[in-house]
């Protein structure tokens, strides 16, 4: 049950939204004062009162029940006190019939978003960089999904440009069919970089009559295109699998080669297109911006030309609710502007197109070694990350069965809890020995955790029941109000777009949780207490598996 709601829904202050009072409501840092807090501050200006005053008056007006028990107004705030029997009785039986579905809800049921992340580029290497979109957008795939949304995860592959023709004169120059077949997408990548670094004037000119056959449909050129891509595709879907991502749509740039022309039609019709040194452009000048190149001098298309075609698509296909886009702030002005365009062009819906911007992420260890120069691919940060939660496994718990299939577990949790720990926008630094701490605000404490809580509920051998009026201790009380938190939590977190917010979550539940685990006894109680214990166990574990399943990250039994 969400107590926030409840105690919105009987507040009432003239010109306060319900909803502007239901997300001021907080969790007061001390317990003493309250459960939950309502600070009057900031209505003192439309009231005309100090929050003082504010306070007292909602104190007097407000009549208790058997949800919330008492109410006090001390220096503009006015504190509440939940019932805490009721409360703990009903979440913990909550949580124990929903199980896996504890947090979900149907709030979003009717509701299309579209979710633009990973959009790998083909023939390039899938690198670090490439880390938070994939693993922001998997975590808000599932988030939504939970919250009852129809969601459609997009793979806006990058499969469109003249590095293609560049490729391919490279293979047909130095390539081998067996060599790039067996080495992948490193091999191409080598290719690549080859070109890059040795092509004279007569390889460029091949390489662009090369892009131009494969524009023009040519059978040659276009076979070896879709080898290249299918050989990318492989290679990523075996890290998606890892990471627990799914797309329903790998719809990339390329596709929309034949929907930009309606595009560009309606905007001269609409008097946007502006010719500008010969290119055509949407001037967005009085809106501070820099003008939206529609299509170049020779009559190319750009980037911005296809998202607007695929906005376009997207919301005729899957007419979403909204359409967010996981990419980096280095795209900020991008898509500044193609909203913008949208705008112009009267949609309203433009509206509800939204940058998720993420900040970038670098390894501590800069010099670490990598095939390709200094690119840094993913597989190889997820490949180090799992050998060395082995090491670590190895030398905490030797005689551990599977080994291994922890440490996956364990390692690709590091990973994408490193990822997603932090706000998103915030540059971070990516350290291995951070990640995969036992002590930090990690996903390792968190599944240790996990595998504290089981190891009781195994040796205690019987699952506990909540007892009727159980009245529980401070300790046990701070686990069942975090406890409780989990669905507004889950709320705020897609609201915001910030998958960190459950993150955070675990890990401040695991430290509740061993806070109890510490103080109070829990297989030597007896009675009441006991099964009491047991079933607060039983709901720490479950509600931790339904939080890190959100963000992809499995939880091994033991550890
Ligand atoms: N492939 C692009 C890149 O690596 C990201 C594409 C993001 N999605 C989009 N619709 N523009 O930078």
């Amino acid at each position: 049950m969400d107590y926030k709601k409840y105690i919105a829904e009987r507040i009432k202050l003239d010109g306060v939204e319900e909803d502007e009072i239901y997300s001021s409501i907080a969790l007061p840092p001390n317990s003493e004062m309250g459960d939950y807090a309502l600070p009057c501050f900031k209505f003192a200006k439309v009231l005309r009162k100090s929050p003082a005053i504010i306070a007292e008056d909602l104190k007097s007006a407000y009549i208790t029940d058997d949800v919330i028990s008492e109410v006090s107004a001390i220096n503009g705030y006015l504190n509440f006190k939940v019932n805490k029997i009721g409360l703990t009785k009903a979440v913990l039986n909550d949580i124990i019939t929903e199980g896996a579905k504890y947090g979900s809800s149907v709030d979003g049921s009717g509701k299309t978003i579209c979710i633009d992340y990973s959009s790998v580029n083909i023939a390039k290497p899938f690198h670090i960089g490439h880390l938070s979109t994939t693993v922001i957008g998997g975590a808000l795939y599932k988030l939504y999904k939970f919250l009852g949304y129809n969601v459609v995860g997009i793979n806006h592959l990058g499969d469109y440009g003249t590095q293609f023709g560049k490729l391919i004169c490279a293979y047909k120059h130095w390539g081998n069919k067996d060599e790039v077949e067996r080495g992948g997408i490193h091999a191409i990548n080598d290719l690549y970089v080859r070109f890059n670094n040795d092509a004279d004037e007569s390889m460029e000119r091949e390489a662009r009559e090369y892009f131009r056959l494969i524009e023009s449909g040519d059978k040659e050129a276009n076979e070896i295109f879709e080898w290249f891509k299918s050989l990318t595709l492989k290679y990523v879907n075996g890290i998606y699998e890892k990471l627990g991502v799914t797309f329903d749509s790998y719809a990339g740039e390329r596709f929309y080669t034949d929907k930009m022309q309606p595009v560009i039609d309606e905007l001269r019709e609409k008097n946007l297109l502006k010719e500008s040194e010969g290119a055509k452009i949407v001037d967005l000048d009085k809106y501070g911006m820099p003008p939206c190149l529609i299509l170049r001098s020779d009559g190319a298309s750009l980037y911005a030309t296809r998202d607007l075609a695929a906005a376009f698509y997207r919301k005729k296909t899957y007419g979403f609710h909204k359409c967010l886009y996981v990419v980096a702030y280095q795209q900020n002005l991008h898509f500044k502007q193609i909203f913008k365009v949208l705008e112009l062009m009267g949609y309203e819906w433009a509206k509800d197109m939204v940058h998720v911007a993420y900040g970038m992420v670098s390894l501590e260890d800069g010099a670490m070694s990598t095939r390709k120069g200094k690119v840094i691919w993913l597989e190889d940060v997820i490949n180090k990350c799992v050998e060395k939660a082995f090491a670590v496994i190895q030398e905490k718990n030797p005689n551990l069965e599977n080994k291994s299939e922890i440490a996956e577990k364990v390692g690709i949790g590091a990973v994408i809890f490193g990822a997603l720990y932090n706000n998103k926008i915030k540059d971070i630094v990516f350290s291995y020995d951070k990640v995969l701490s036992f002590e930090g605000e990690t996903s390792v404490y968190v599944q240790y955790t996990c595998a504290r809580a089981n190891s009781v509920l195994m040796k205690s051998g019987n699952v506990g029941t909540v007892p009727e009026n159980y009245q529980p201790n401070a300790q046990e009380f701070e686990v069942v109000k975090q406890l409780a938190a989990f669905p507004e939590i889950l709320t705020e977190a897609a609201d915001k777009y910030e998958p960190c917010y459950i993150a955070r979550y675990a890990v401040d539940l695991s430290q509740k949780f061993n806070k109890f685990y510490f103080d109070c006894k829990i297989l030597t109680a007896e009675g009441d207490a006991k099964s009491f214990r047991l079933a607060l166990t039983q709901a720490v574990l479950q509600t931790l598996k339904n939080a890190l399943s959100i963000l992809g990250i499995g939880v091994p039994d033991k550890m």
